[in-house]
């Protein structure tokens, strides 16, 4: 049906920070040339009415605004759902949203625990005709799908140690009112892991590495915050995670680490996102710190070790009307993770394997790796991940 149509009419369940993200990249979906279909955002759920002027006034063309997300799944209008719920709820939605036939885009780290998650997965089984994807937007940044492009190439040769990132510094400050990603109740035990952790882990399980085991240390920085009207609340989620990962490279046949850091207290680090690859024969380095600069060592036996900084500019995996010296962000991103989506949705696979977005069972992957860190985290031991 989508396919005929050529315009992808959308629903959003959660119109908060990332709802809102999601719905500028839609008023911007002018920017992609010769994207894979149109998009229309059509309906909109929220649990207050706070958010409903700015999605209203800004887009005539939503027609149902509602409280009950049930009320979106069953609007005939709706091809698609994007679901940006706190981690407690994405069970119940984007189950009921697949048993609906809507494709879905639903927020990582989809579903609360590996339990969740899984109860997810068996709805796609159930209902392989909907589309489903998780959302993982900074391996569309230019310099990190030129690092996904050598690594189908198998430039890096044998890989020696991969080290990927994600880190935060606002927690830093202990006046920050509590929120619901600091309770276990919303955010679940995973605690920064589920927050940040599928970031950090979508190039290495999108390059095919499989992780076998882990050793992780867990930090409550902060465990307690303000709650915002005077008192002082218990902040029972882990702030910090640090993990050491055993991995496999089935394409070489070889065994690396893979050390994964979430972090909420980094001091400095505002949103970074990085990846870091050592190989034989290439080794890159990259960081939202600097989102231009790709750093590069290419080796031959015998030769000179040189790091080079590669400038990337606007160059994407879904063209656009920028030109390619230009520089690239954040909402950049999401709106290449949505030309993504919806180019996967209408026309199937994209020619590069970095160039689709991360898929539920990268996420149950994700997911296996965090309760394997919990576990090893509390019995201070190397916990094999289970396949
Ligand atoms: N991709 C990213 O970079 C990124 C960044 C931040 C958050 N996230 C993820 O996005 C999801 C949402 O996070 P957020 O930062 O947008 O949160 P948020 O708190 O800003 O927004 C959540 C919204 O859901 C609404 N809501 C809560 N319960 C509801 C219900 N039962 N029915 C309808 N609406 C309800 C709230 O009113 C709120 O507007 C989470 O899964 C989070 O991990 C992703």
């Amino acid at each position: 049906m989508a396919e005929q149509a050529r315009v992808i009419r959308f629903g959003i369940i959660g119109c908060g920070l990332m709802g809102r993200e999601f719905a500028s990249a839609v008023a911007r979906w002018c920017h992609l040339v010769e994207p894979a279909a149109q998009v229309r955002l059509v309906a909109i759920c929220n649990r207050s009415d706070k958010p409903f002027g700015w999605f209203t006034s800004n887009f005539p063309s939503i027609t149902q605004v509602t409280h009950n997300y049930r009320e979106v799944l069953a609007n005939p209008d709706v091809d698609a759902v994007y679901v940006a719920l706190p981690h407690d709820l994405h069970e119940q939605v984007y189950g009921d949203a697949i048993r609906a036939g809507k494709h879905l885009m639903g927020e990582k780290p989809f579903g609360i625990d590996l339990q969740a998650n899984e109860a997810i997965l068996a709805a796609m089984v159930e209902h392989p005709d909907v589309f489903v994807r998780c959302v993982s937007q900074f391996p569309f940044f230019p310099a990190v799908q030129r690092i996904g492009r050598m690594i189908e190439a198998g430039a890096f040769g044998r890989i020696i140690e991969v080290r990927s990132a994600f880190l935060h510094s606002s927690d830093l400050d202990p006046n920050k009112p509590i929120n619901w990603k600091r309770q276990q109740a919303h955010c679940g035990a995973y605690g920064v892991m589920g927050d940040l952790g599928m970031h950090a882990c979508h190039v290495p399980l999108r390059a095919g590495w499989k992780p076998r085991n882990v050793r992780a240390i867990l930090s409550d920085i902060m465990p307690q915050r303000p709650d915002g009207r005077g008192a002082m609340v218990p902040c029972d989620t882990w702030d910090n995670a640090t993990l050491l990962v055993e991995c496999d490279d089935p394409a070489a046949g070889s065994r690396f680490p893979w050390i994964l850091r979430t972090h909420r207290i980094a001091p400095g680090e505002k949103n970074t996102w990085s990846i870091e690859i050592d190989g034989t024969a290439a080794s890159v380095r990259f960081s939202t710190r600097d989102p231009k600069r790709l750093e590069l060592l290419t080796y031959k036996p015998g030769g000179e070790q040189v790091w080079q900084a590669v400038q990337c500019g606007y160059e994407t995996a879904w063209p656009t009307i920028t030109g390619p010296i230009f520089e690239f962000g954040f909402t950049d991103a999401i709106l290449q993770m949505w030309a993504a989506y919806v180019h996967e949705l209408v026309k199937g696979p994209p020619a590069s394997r970095f160039a689709g977005c991360a898929t539920a069972q990268e996420a149950n992957v994700s997911h296996r790796l965090f309760t394997a860190a919990l576990r090893s985290a509390a019995e201070g031991a190397t916990v094999e991940i289970s396949a």
